[in-house]
């Protein structure tokens, strides 16, 4: 644990951290906006991450600060957690141990480092997801010890943020969070759950993954989010299907309202991506790939509606620099683009998307390589 959070707790708590948490950011390969409708994607984490610092009480009291300039401390009674309470921030922390059923007897908890919030970067599942290691190692559960344990977790922490904090997201950012390791990408099925580490070794093959994070502000996205999954059950109901990971491209054609036909579209299309891109990568064509991105992102920007002008500056420029594909990733409205580059041209790619965003009055971008990096950990004392 740092001496930074280490003194920062004491001056929160006035006592000592038992434990530290770390948890990191994801980025999406590819497999956007489909998980709520059982399809597949594969995310990796970023070497962002979400640190927290913990320790137990007995008084039944939970205790929430952060060092985030935004979010305030947070007071109040284990027992009074549950949906909609509390509110703002510490409904995601609140949340987690909530949907754990309460295990412990109360809780002091510092958030310091953090993931960019709003940078579609999934800054909530981080957060919920130190939270949950840090409480499975208080009490002993044992959870993040194995792969089926860990999936346990996630799904507590989706709860936390689907029933808390009210927010309807799908269980990907949760997943990958936990159970991602370094120098791969997690191909996740999420119509029965499963998973397989996919190894992605670009640096190999010459070349890079770029985050753009266009710092563009997120416009109204919980409800826009809520309508896309709306329009994927309404055309699986339409079309009798459970989810549309069981639907066809031939019977998504025969959807009679243009909007849901459109909608359903991106969904059947983008799982056929992802099992390419995974193809792909096993036979070493990783190169190949940008096609696929590019693709997705037409995808969600014509059939999904979800791209912004940002984002579109941003892949745009980047494919204009010679970026071999690129595409906005996360939940839309905002947030962040990536771009696969040949890693000598990383410079020339990252100055024209700066460029462009400068020339049509965007907000500055904030560029990082990608690192395939490891899921959610303990922080061992002096780390
Ligand atoms: C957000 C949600 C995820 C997923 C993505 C889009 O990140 O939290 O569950 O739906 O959007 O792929």
């Amino acid at each position: 644990m740092s001496t930074p959070l280490r003194t920062a707790f004491r001056a929160a708590f006035g006592r000592d951290p038992e434990v530290a948490c770390a948890a990191p950011g994801r980025l999406n390969l590819i497999g956007e906006h489909v998980d709520y409708a059982g399809g597949l994607c594969l995310p990796l984490a970023l070497p962002q991450r979400t640190v927290v610092a913990a320790a137990r009480r007995d008084d039944g009291r939970l205790r929430l600060r952060s060092l985030h300039r935004d979010a305030h401390p947070w007071e109040g009674s284990l027992e009074a957690l549950g949906p909609g309470h509390p509110q703002g921030w510490a409904a995601y922390p609140a949340g987690v141990i909530w949907a754990l059923g309460h295990p412990l007897g109360g809780l002091d908890l510092l958030v310091g480092e953090s993931v960019p919030p709003g940078a579609g970067l999934a800054s909530s599942a981080a957060l919920e997801c130190a939270v949950a290691l840090a409480v499975d190692t208080l009490c002993w559960l044992g959870l993040s010890a194995t792969s089926a344990g860990r999936t346990t977790l996630a799904a507590a922490c989706r709860r936390a943020e689907n029933e808390v904090a009210g927010v309807p997201t799908g269980g990907m950012d949760q997943l990958a969070s936990l159970c991602c390791t370094a120098g791969h990408a997690l191909l996740l099925d999420c119509h029965d759950q499963s998973m397989r580490q996919v190894p992605v070794d670009l640096l190999a093959a010459g070349l890079t993954l770029l985050v753009v994070d266009t710092r563009a502000p997120h416009r109204n996205i919980d409800g826009h989010y809520a309508a896309r999954r709306r329009s994927a059950e309404q055309a699986a109901a339409a079309l009798g299907v459970s989810s549309l990971r069981e639907a066809s491209p031939e019977q998504v054609d025969s959807l009679t309202d243009p909007l849901l036909r459109r909608r359903a579209r991106h969904v059947v299309t983008e799982i056929a991506r992802v099992r390419t891109v995974v193809a792909l990568l096993a036979s070493g064509r990783a190169r190949d790939i940008g096609a696929l991105l590019n693709a997705s992102h037409t995808s969600l920007r014509d059939d999904l509606d979800v791209s912004s002008p940002e984002l579109d500056c941003a892949v745009d420029a980047a494919r204009a620099a010679g970026a071999l594909g690129a595409r906005m990733t996360g939940g839309g409205f905002g947030g962040s683009a990536l771009a696969l580059v040949e890693r000598v041209s990383t410079a020339a790619v990252t100055h024209v998307v700066m460029t462009a965003a400068a020339r049509n009055g965007h907000p500055e971008p904030a560029v990082h390589q990608a690192l395939p990096s490891r899921g959610a950990h303990l922080l061992e004392p002096q780390s």
